[in-house]
């Protein structure tokens, strides 16, 4: 089965979002939606997310799902604006938990913060199964890159989250807390032993070389050409190089805004008395051992 895939990308942060659906049933996903965020005034804006809104009007489509493939890191998440506008219920793998342990210490939230996945409709174990019309969305889970990191196989079309890019982009980052480099490489593997002609779609494209932007391979490509992992890289050679390269990553610029809403699966922290949201930021903390 081919769902329609309809690709979004969020251009100051570089991230693609995707409306899957299927075409016979008018049912459909909403995959990683991102919340407009001005770091400068700290102004959130819903333009990017009322580009899927409309396609989804237009599209006549029912969403039924809102799925976040981890608690990003880069991008502030839509799906709680999402779902008030289009319903559906907001999923996320099982390990949210951890992340949202982790980030509570890291961020110093207050027992208003409860890190048990409450905030979220659905958490997602590894090989449940959800409904879009016709078709399976199949739940694969794959750690590494963060603890909640999750896969969606849906059809022919696997949506990768931060695992692995275009294949001349290579892996994500595995240096967040709850991140492991040989735990990736394994997570990795599982994908790679899908069907080759699996359509691969990324959560992210750096244009690396300033080429087009990209957002759509196959299994067979990343296997015959990632230029982390394919076919005969070792988990030692994957480590060591994921290890050497993560060293030199900055931290990324939304890192503070965007987990602390994307624990919360999209929404503001509860408003002060003069109700008004404010996100917090832990000074000489992160990058810090936990
Ligand atoms: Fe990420």
């Amino acid at each position: 089965m081919q769902p329609t895939v309809t690709p979004f990308l969020h251009k100051p942060t570089g991230t693609w979002s995707y409306v899957v659906a299927d075409p016979g049933a008018r049912e459909a996903v909403v995959i990683d939606p991102v919340l407009d965020y001005d770091w400068r005034s700290g102004r959130t804006g819903t333009a990017s997310a009322d580009q899927v809104v409309a396609h989804c009007a237009a599209a006549g489509l029912t969403v039924k799902w809102i799925l976040e493939t981890h608690a990003h890191a880069d991008h502030l998440s839509s799906a709680k604006y999402l779902k008030s506008k289009l319903g559906g219920a907001i999923a996320i793998g099982s390990g949210i938990r951890q992340v949202q342990a982790t980030f509570k210490r890291v961020f110093g939230l207050g027992d208003e913060f409860v890190p048990d996945g409450r905030q979220f409709d659905r958490l997602l174990a590894d090989g449940e199964s959800l409904d879009v019309g016709r078709i399976a969305v199949r739940v694969i889970a794959v750690p590494g890159h963060t603890s909640d990191s999750v896969a969606y196989l849906i059809g022919d079309a696997l949506f990768v989250g931060d695992t692995i890019f275009m294949p001349d982009g290579g892996s994500a980052r595995c240096d967040f807390p709850g991140g492991d480099a040989a735990e990736l490489f394994r997570s990795i593997q599982r994908l790679y032993a899908l069907p080759a002609s699996t359509r691969v779609f990324v959560c992210h494209d750096y244009a690396p070389g300033g080429r087009e932007i990209q957002f759509e391979t196959t299994i067979a490509e990343q296997r015959a050409s990632n230029i982390h992992v394919r076919d005969g890289t070792t988990e030692q050679e994957f480590v060591a190089m994921r290890r050497a390269r993560d060293a030199t990553l900055d931290v990324p610029n939304l890192i503070i805004p965007s987990v602390q809403v994307n624990i919360r699966a999209g929404d503001l922290p509860p408003p002060d008395s003069d109700g008004v949201s404010y996100l917090r930021v832990p000074v000489n903390r992160i990058g810090r051992p936990l």
